[in-house]
């Protein structure tokens, strides 16, 4: 009698030949389009960012999956999929438009299982959810979760406060910026609900708070709610 030890459908080459792909048809996305199209100066509208981001997804969605026993596989395909389009279909297209592109690359590269493929696809295209997460099935949860959290913490202030150089504000507007990375932060960890997501959140507005009150302390005249 031994231990059942299911084989990864993804090896560690195969994935990072995913990613490249992913990277690279990001920055495709931003070459193709007309100038003056998209405001790809701004922080998180750019290839590089996207990209940034959806590996911090990858990151998150791998140690939620871990702890709550989920298709690790699977969560991290997806997120690595999931804003593949981002840059180049609307808000409301991008997730189905990545399905698509997903299913098309699994289906013409290695040999994947078609149950694998159909999961990936499906969480990529649903990644967009907005209501409870305790109806989503496993691995579609760790993903919106993962990518609820991406924003939330000391990653959201640092990329809000480089808006805010953007967008030619002071210094003294900091604490209410980073008070609304916290408010965003709060609203995500209401919406999570396993465990190992929530006490990401939980570590990562402890953060933002630390932040918002060192900056009140050290800076007369910035309060974030005044
Ligand atoms: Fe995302």
């Amino acid at each position: 009698m031994g231990v059942e030890i299911k084989e990864s459908p993804v090896g560690d080459a195969e994935f990072d030949e995913m990613a490249a792909f992913v990277r690279d048809y990001l920055e495709a996305s931003v070459e193709n389009e007309d100038d003056g199209g998209r405001m790809r100066w701004y922080p998180w509208h750019s290839a590089e960012y996207r990209f940034t981001h959806i590996l911090n997804v990858v990151d998150i969605g791998e140690r939620i999956a871990e702890r709550t026993g989920a298709d690790v596989d699977v969560v991290r395909v997806a997120a690595l999929f999931h804003d593949i389009a981002k840059l180049e279909a609307d808000q409301e297209t991008h997730a189905e438009e990545g399905a698509r592109i997903a299913r098309k690359y699994l289906e013409t590269h290695g040999d994947f299982p078609p149950s694998f493929v159909d999961q990936v696809t499906e969480a990529v295209a649903r990644h967009s959810y907005q209501d409870d997460l305790e109806d989503l099935p496993l691995e579609i949860r760790c993903l919106v979760e993962a990518d609820l959290l991406d924003k939330a913490g000391a990653n959201g202030a640092a990329l809000m406060l480089l808006r805010m150089g953007y967008e030619a504000r002071t210094h003294v507007d900091a604490a209410e910026m980073v008070d609304r990375v916290l408010e965003r932060g709060e609203d995500a960890a209401a919406r999570v609900e396993s465990d190992a997501a929530e006490s990401i959140a939980h570590r990562r507005l402890k953060r933002v708070r630390w932040l918002k009150e060192w900056l009140e302390e050290e800076v007369p005249g910035m309060d974030a709610r005044s």
